[in-house]
């Protein structure tokens, strides 16, 4: 057939709230044109983000019954470690509260002043983590990822020539190289396993240690299964052991591709590093056997990293996100291509042409989803990602402005992809007349979360 069906039947439901235009407003304005301000009551379909917004399977929330909550040497961290391993091969396995907990104790570890970790791209937790303990997070995504709507496959690569010149740099001050599979930040994108193995050969010649951040490791062996040649014929599970198989460790928020609502892990080879890091691991998360997580999280995550390689399940997921990115691409609608992992990534410079980048195009157009039809999408563009320069305070724009709608795991169905099509094509008929915005007031760091904002009118209509 040829019809991709969601491959479960739905034994739980959750109603969503309908809303009118004028009800959003009222919402819009308490929240200061904020997205993250909103209320949950206030969304109809909420697409800021894939992480830890998934559902559980009915075979998830038996094994959540069979949580075992001693502190020390709990079964249920038995089914956690024996899940991770089978899937990763590691053999240490420390288990998180999420995936900054584990960037947190890695980097505390292994990140300190005048080292430098490279990535094709950190994601932003993974960014502040390296940073806050004095180290410089690198990222060299490669050259075709600045390219938005081009057909290269594999977008979320590393630039091998430039981590092979940073490593010739100055190797020993290069505790790690990191790679992201999918690269978040640059739109959900693939990475290769050519190109892990060619980060590989590179860390081998100059002896520096590999780490993924994996927490989509199974969407990233989706796209490979679909894109590289020599790997149609094998399973999810075989290409991510062969990601698996070329690191030395990694990093990983459950709340993705763990299909869980909760937790994360690092995972690894290396019995001294582990030491180390279950000994700091007492400090903040808890005790090694359950890390800062209830012993009915370890279980949701060690059933939820076997069902997410499910061949039907991987299907479904690529197919529902390349459903919308198809649609809006024929219809015109600038979209970031081919489609990625995790999000429809909508590109807000091209679809708001009119508006400049200190008039913040991505917010614009986030803002106009959610009062068009209840929407929640989040900006990745000049908010999140730009930088007002200390001495002038100008803004840095980023390189992109983007909008991404993140689909969350096994939550929405066909329909609600067809409803968001229809919002995004309404608000693509107007977009001639839709306003930026000005931030009235924002926070030093991570402003995106915090900041107010004020709609100003474009400047067609204001000279008119
Ligand atoms: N790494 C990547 C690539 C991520 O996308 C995230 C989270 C993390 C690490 C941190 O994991 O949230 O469990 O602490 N991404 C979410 C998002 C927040 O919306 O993309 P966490």
């Amino acid at each position: 057939m040829r019809t991709i069906i969601e491959p479960f039947r739905i034994k739980s439901v959750e109603p969503i709230r309908c809303s009118t235009r004028a009800q959003r407003e009222r919402a819009l304005q308490r929240a200061h044109n904020n997205l993250f301000g909103l209320h949950a009551a206030d969304v109809l379909l909420d697409l800021l983000t894939d992480s830890g917004t998934g559902a559980m399977s009915s075979e998830q929330w038996a094994a959540i019954m069979r949580g075992d909550e001693t502190y020390a040497g709990a079964i249920s961290f038995d089914r956690f470690q024996a899940s991770v391993r089978s899937v990763t091969g590691f053999e240490h396995v420390i288990p998180t509260h999420q995936g900054r907990a584990a960037e947190h104790l890695l980097f505390g570890l292994l990140g300190g002043p005048g080292r430098v970790i490279p990535s094709n791209t950190h994601f932003d937790t993974t960014r502040a983590n390296i940073e806050s303990g004095g180290a410089r997070a690198l990222d060299l995504p490669c050259p075709q990822a600045a390219e938005l709507h081009s057909d290269e496959p594999f977008k979320g690569n590393m630039d091998l020539e430039a981590l092979e010149r940073v490593l010739r740099s100055g190797a020993s001050g290069v505790p790690l190289v990191m790679v992201t599979v999918t690269n978040n930040a640059g739109g959900g994108q693939p990475v290769s396993l050519a190109n892990l193995r060619g980060v590989r050969a590179l860390c081998d010649r100059f002896r520096v240690p590999l780490f993924l951040d994996a927490c989509r490791f199974a969407e990233n062996a989706w796209m490979v299964r679909s894109r590289e040649p020599g790997q149609e014929s094998r399973s999810p599970r075989e290409i991510a052991r062969s990601f698996f198989d070329l690191a030395d460790g990694c990093t990983l928020s459950a709340k993705k591709d763990g299909l869980a609502n909760i937790g994360g892990f690092v995972a690894l080879r290396d019995a001294l590093i582990a030491d180390e890091l279950r000994a700091r691991l007492v400090l903040t998360e808890g005790f090694p056997t359950y890390g800062g997580l209830a012993g009915r999280d370890l279980e949701a995550i060690a059933v939820g990293l076997q069902e997410v390689l499910d061949p039907d399940y991987l299907e479904y997921r690529h197919a529902s996100i390349r459903y919308v990115v198809e649609r809006l691409r024929a219809r015109g609608v600038p979209v970031v291509w081919p489609a990625g992992g995790h999000a429809v990534f909508l590109d807000a410079r091209t679809f708001l042409a009119h508006l400049d980048p200190h008039e913040f195009p991505g917010q614009a157009l986030a803002l106009e989803l959610y009062l068009e039809g209840g929407i929640r999408s989040c900006e990745i563009g000049s908010v999140m990602l730009g930088r007002n320069d200390p001495a002038t305070g100008v803004l840095q724009p980023a390189r992109h402005e983007l909008v991404r709608l993140a689909i969350p795991r096994r939550t929405y169905t066909q329909s609600h992809m067809d409803y968001a099509l229809e919002v995004i094509e309404a608000v693509w008929m107007r977009r001639e007349a839709i306003p930026g915005v000005r931030i009235s007031k924002a926070p030093a760091v991570l402003r995106h979360f915090r900041a107010e904002f004020e709609r100003v009118p474009a400047r067609a209509e204001a000279a008119r």
